[in-house]
């Protein structure tokens, strides 16, 4: 049991559902979040069915406005925040030629802009209790590129500078920043692509299956444990071995 205080972005389904529900059963109290109200509060209300400490925020972390919203919630209902995961991502993938500039700023904007945004409103509080786990989802691409995705890849290598540059400025604190980095895992995201490109990702992966939402839930609830202590800075990759 942890006990803490965990705040998910990004996280009315797919991964980031899977990553609250896990900190959920393991004792913290959580905070959910989408864009949509309606829909956030409807899964807060069927995890607290099951004696969950859930509580939902629709908020957009796109913007500075939305990130502080979705933080104050937390603080204002359990006065703290121990643990953010930086979950929520859209894509918007199109070959560069292809590619107008609302894709690149959209995906830029909630990819890479809403990390700034929720991190700068939580992680000074987590400095003054000396205790915090800061846990950004990238993925595969960030690292290797990928065709059709100049504007994901970019946002999610982003990432990794990001996570590491505050790893160093906040490890005094004791506060960990890490990147978990999934190859191909089965969400509504990857079920929009065509049955060639499945095909040919499969083929790459070693483990010769897609990943699961609770392979990812496994390695970030780890992360954000008392036993995860002494690991910063870090980008873990989880694939079945894709990018080998
Ligand atoms: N699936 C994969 O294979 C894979 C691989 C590598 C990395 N990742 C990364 O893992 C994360 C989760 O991916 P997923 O596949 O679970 O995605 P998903 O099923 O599309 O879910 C994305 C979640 O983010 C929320 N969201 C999107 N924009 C938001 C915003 N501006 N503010 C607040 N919430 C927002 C969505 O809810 P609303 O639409 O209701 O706002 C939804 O809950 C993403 O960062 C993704 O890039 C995924």
């Amino acid at each position: 049991m942890e006990n803490r205080v965990a705040v998910v972005t990004g996280s009315s389904q797919g991964i980031g559902l899977e990553i609250a529900k896990k900190l959920a059963h393991q004792g913290n109290r959580v905070v959910i979040n989408s864009r949509s109200a309606e829909k956030i509060d409807q899964i807060a209300r069927e995890l607290q069915e099951e004696n969950l400490e859930v509580v939902g925020v629709g908020a957009d972390i796109q913007s500075a406005e939305g990130a502080k919203e979705l933080i104050d919630k937390a603080l204002e209902k359990w006065g703290r925040v121990d643990i953010l995961v930086n979950n929520a991502g859209i894509n918007r993938d199109t070959l560069f030629l292809r590619m107008k500039e609302e894709d690149w700023t959209e995906v830029i904007r909630t990819n890479l802009d809403g990390i700034f945004h929720c991190t700068k409103a939580a992680i000074r509080q987590m400095g003054k209790n000396r205790w915090g786990r800061v846990i950004n989802i990238s993925s595969i691409v960030g690292l290797t590129g990928n065709p059709g995705q100049a504007n994901y890849s970019a946002a999610k290598a982003g990432i990794i500078g990001f996570s590491k540059t505050l790893a160093r400025e906040f490890g005094g604190r004791n506060i960990t920043v890490n990147v978990v980095a999934p190859g191909y895992i089965q969400t509504e995201m990857t079920d929009k692509l065509s049955s060639q490109i499945k095909e040919q990702m499969m083929e790459r992966i070693a483990l010769k299956r897609f990943g699961k939402c609770e392979d990812v839930a496994n390695l970030v609830s780890f992360l954000a444990s008392e036993q995860a202590g002494y690991i910063t800075g870090q980008v873990l990759i989880i694939d079945g071995g894709m990018a080998l």
